[in-house]
């Protein structure tokens, strides 16, 4: 397959693209940089310049593919402030991937996350998420996805747990690891019970492949690994890799010290992946999140 990939540049992305190549396929990623571009370039695949906001390219690039994978967001604005923004521009790529996907049979592969299902109940792929949740405006996203399976697109929505970790992350968990550093002490809130689901980087860009290449249309997948990481044994290890002490939050305080980091940390997410595995037959085979923390990556020890 041809497959264009925006965001191919990114985090997952990067991992995303060596798997695709790797099995064969052929990659157009999207860059809105030369820098991203030579990244691309080096990784083996052909690159499309433009930005999630070019409209256009993003529907020309979609035709001319076999398939898309859909990882960029615009974290930039959505972390300054921006998130309806960032959600919304989200939501208009996503329909015209399927303006130009429509009536073809072709994969549409979104990222969507597991943070919306904040219940503390197990969420299957069968739960919705709650609109009114604080990340509930890019379920609006997932929802424009789902539907387009009724144009005879194969989409699917991949939802990904708040932390896809792994050496060199720069994400919740390497952003938890600095307020550990800056504080020194590594918190959790409250008595830390609540949970994370997680999945290695490498065992999320193998469920991307293995979705592009057959995912039934309007499927929902989950990319959780482990269901549910205690917050508590995340702080642990972090406590043990920075050598400092490990302490409980004030969920009145989790504001102060967190940042507005507190309010994910507060969530309680445990999310099975069972459907998930059943259909594709993805199978994680990667080290778990406390198990990579352990590795000593994540506080500046180089990994043999
Ligand atoms: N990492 C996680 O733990 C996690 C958890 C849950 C959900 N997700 C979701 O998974 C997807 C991929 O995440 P990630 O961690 O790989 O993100 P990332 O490392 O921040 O990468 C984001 C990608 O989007 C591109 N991008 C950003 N703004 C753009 C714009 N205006 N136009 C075109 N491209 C743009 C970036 O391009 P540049 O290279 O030019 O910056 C980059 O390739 C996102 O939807 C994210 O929200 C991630």
């Amino acid at each position: 397959m041809r497959v264009f990939v925006t965001g191919a540049s990114g985090w997952i992305g990067s991992a995303v693209v060596p798997e695709l190549i790797g099995a064969g396929h052929e990659v157009v990623g999207l860059a809105r940089s030369d820098a991203s571009a030579a990244a691309l370039i080096a990784a083996g695949a052909e690159v499309r310049h433009g930005s999630l906001d070019d409209l256009d390219t993003l529907r020309s690039a979609a035709a001319e593919s076999d398939g898309v994978v859909h990882l960029a967001f615009k974290h930039d604005v959505a972390f300054s402030g921006g998130f309806a923004d960032a959600a919304d521009a989200d939501r208009r790529a996503i329909e015209t991937f399927g303006e130009a996907l429509a009536g073809s049979g072709r994969p549409l592969v979104i990222a969507s996350g597991l943070a919306g299902l904040n219940t503390g109940a197990l969420a299957t792929e069968e739960t919705m998420p709650d609109p009114d949740s604080p990340a509930g405006h890019r379920t609006l996203s997932e929802r424009a996805a789902l539907a387009l399976a009724s144009s005879d697109v194969r989409s699917s929505s991949l939802r990904l747990p708040p932390t896809v970790h792994g050496a060199g992350d720069a994400g919740f968990m390497a952003m938890l690891v600095g307020v550990a550093r800056d504080k020194g002490v590594s918190g959790y809130i409250g008595d830390g019970a609540n949970h994370w689901p997680a999945v290695h980087r490498a065992d999320a860009a193998r469920l991307f492949r293995l979705a592009v290449e057959s995912a039934p249309a309007g499927t929902v997948l989950h990319a959780a690994a482990e269901q549910g990481v205690p917050l508590r044994d995340v702080a642990e290890a972090i406590g043990c890799g920075l050598g400092v002490p490990v302490v409980s939050v004030d969920p009145a305080d989790a504001g102060e010290h967190f940042g507005w980091l507190g309010t994910f940390l507060g969530f309680d997410v445990l999310a099975s992946s069972d459907r998930t595995r059943e259909l594709l037959g993805w199978e994680p085979t990667h080290q778990g999140l406390v198990e990579d923390l352990d590795q000593g990556h994540y506080f500046g020890v180089a990994v043999s």
